[in-house]
């Protein structure tokens, strides 16, 4: 993989000789792993050029707002996969046979219930706590209901450990809401698909038979699918920083939910309804762009900008359709898209939003489409962890299963002070 190298030279003097390595696509990196054997460690916070691992999993080039899963761009398999389909790939490395998805189907639904005390766990939260905090205590509870089978060094284990969380995230996170609400938690069924069966652990109740609408089930099918990884994200590196250390999966799941939790993050969705709520109508777009503009206001626009999309968000622009097409297809007339389209119009044309390449993220629209499926702001983010779930889980198979794996474990430029004398308080 070295083709060739790159010499590091300090005050003229030649520190290191440092091997260049190639990727299959993306930028080539400067392997620096001896450097610290010279006497200096690089410095990056917030790794804004460093390659913290190999992967062969989802590819992205934020100039060109390309993003592949396993080599499949991200509009073929929104348009064309289900999210199990993709899950497989994420997981498997390639689009599996017809046999190969209907096994897998078959392995996941069978896996979606959760062990009755488990239940009971949820008596302990308040009823209106947070959901995202129940699912990320819940998910890490899970470990304790599987310690005979956390062998993190048998591929056999780690793999069954994947489908169980694929499968359970939507119960739990169903559960959650229902806790939230007041009612009956609902069992899975074996019958429906992922996104239909979701829906009706969220929205069925005893009293009365529930039907999936069709038009919603697509949706969110699709909107599982626009998040189903997304490369080393700080989710995604929390999952693999905790898995390198050994932990269990269900325990790296739990530390991923809560860095996605952040409105930085995976909590961008809901903070861009509550955002668009609050600007409410059309008329008041410009204010809430100039103050975005303002260095004196912390307030950003949410759902807008992205770390590595410099040019668009390739999941923006699917969800941004999905969004028109939805609405339209139920019939729902809802101001807030207006307030969207016209936000996103105005700091589209703006130089400040121009000249910093800020564009609407997977997040500026999502909410409004799971507004639409009468999904509460609350459990926006609920639903970007379960959807994400995969992506952290076959990450962290990936890591485990490359030789050499080790622990994570960063240097840091220390700027405290040094050799001081503790003097005792008896002393004092
Ligand atoms: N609104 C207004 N200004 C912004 C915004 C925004 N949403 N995002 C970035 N900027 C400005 C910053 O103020 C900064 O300006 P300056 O150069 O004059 O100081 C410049 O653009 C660069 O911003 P950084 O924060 O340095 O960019 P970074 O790559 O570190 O941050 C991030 C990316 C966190 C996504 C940021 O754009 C943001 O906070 N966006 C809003 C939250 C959001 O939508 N997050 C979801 C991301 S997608 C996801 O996680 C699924």
């Amino acid at each position: 993989m070295a083709e060739s190298k790159a010499s590091l030279s300090i005050n003229g003097k030649e520190v290191a000789e440092l091997p260049i390595l190639k990727g299959t696509a993306g930028n080539d990196v400067i392997d620096i792993r001896t450097l610290g054997a010279s006497g200096y460690f690089t410095y990056d916070p917030g790794f804004l050029a460093t390659a913290s691992c190999e992967s062969s999993i989802t590819f992205i080039d934020g100039g060109k707002g390309v993003l592949q899963h396993r080599g499949y761009p991200i509009a073929n398999l929104a348009q064309d996969a289900d999210y199990l389909e993709v899950c497989y790939i994420l997981l498997n490395g390639t689009a599996p046979t017809k046999a190969e998805y209907e096994e897998f189907v078959n392995v996941i639904t069978n896996h979606t219930l959760v062990h009755e005390k488990l239940v009971q766990f949820f008596q302990g939260f308040l009823p209106d706590a947070h959901p995202m905090a129940m699912l990320c205590g819940v998910v890490g509870a899970l470990s304790s209901f599987y310690h005979d089978d956390l062998d993190i060094t048998d591929p056999e284990q780690r793999m069954r450990s994947a489908h169980r969380l694929i499968a359970k995230l939507p119960t739990i996170a169903a559960m959650a809401y229902k806790y939230n609400v007041g009612q009956p938690f609902v069992y899975p069924r074996n019958d429906l698909t992922y996104a239909e069966n979701f829906l009706h652990m969220m929205f069925s109740v005893p009293a009365e038979e529930y039907k999936v609408n069709p038009i919603a089930a697509k949706a969110m099918d699709r909107i599982f699918t626009l998040h189903a990884d997304h490369e080393q994200n700080a989710s995604t590196s929390t999952v693999r920083l905790a898995g390198s250390s050994g932990a269990n999966p269900y325990a790296c799941i739990a530390a991923g939910i809560a860095s996605l939790w952040g409105p930085a993050h995976g909590g961008a969705n809901e903070a861009c309804l509550t955002m668009l709520e609050e600007i409410g109508d059309v008329s008041r777009v410009d204010e809430y762009v100039l103050k975005a503009k303002d260095k004196d206001d912390s307030f950003r626009l949410m759902g807008f900008g992205h770390r590595v999309y410099k040019n668009f968000d390739p999941r923006a622009t699917v969800m941004r359709e999905t969004c028109h097409e939805v609405l339209s297809e139920l019939g729902i007339q809802d101001p807030l898209l207006d307030v969207a389209m016209a936000l996103e119009k105005v700091a589209l044309e703006d130089s400040y939003f121009i000249e910093r390449k800020l564009y609407p993220n997977v997040d500026f629209y999502s909410g409004i489409i799971l507004k639409a499926l009468g999904i509460p702001s609350s459990m926006f983010t609920v639903i970007f962890a379960m959807s994400r779930t995969v992506g952290w889980i076959s990450h962290w198979e990936e890591m485990l299963s490359q030789p050499g794996q080790k622990i994570g474990r960063p240097r840091q430029l220390y700027t405290g002070e040094v050799d001081k004398t503790f003097v005792p308080l008896s002393d004092k």
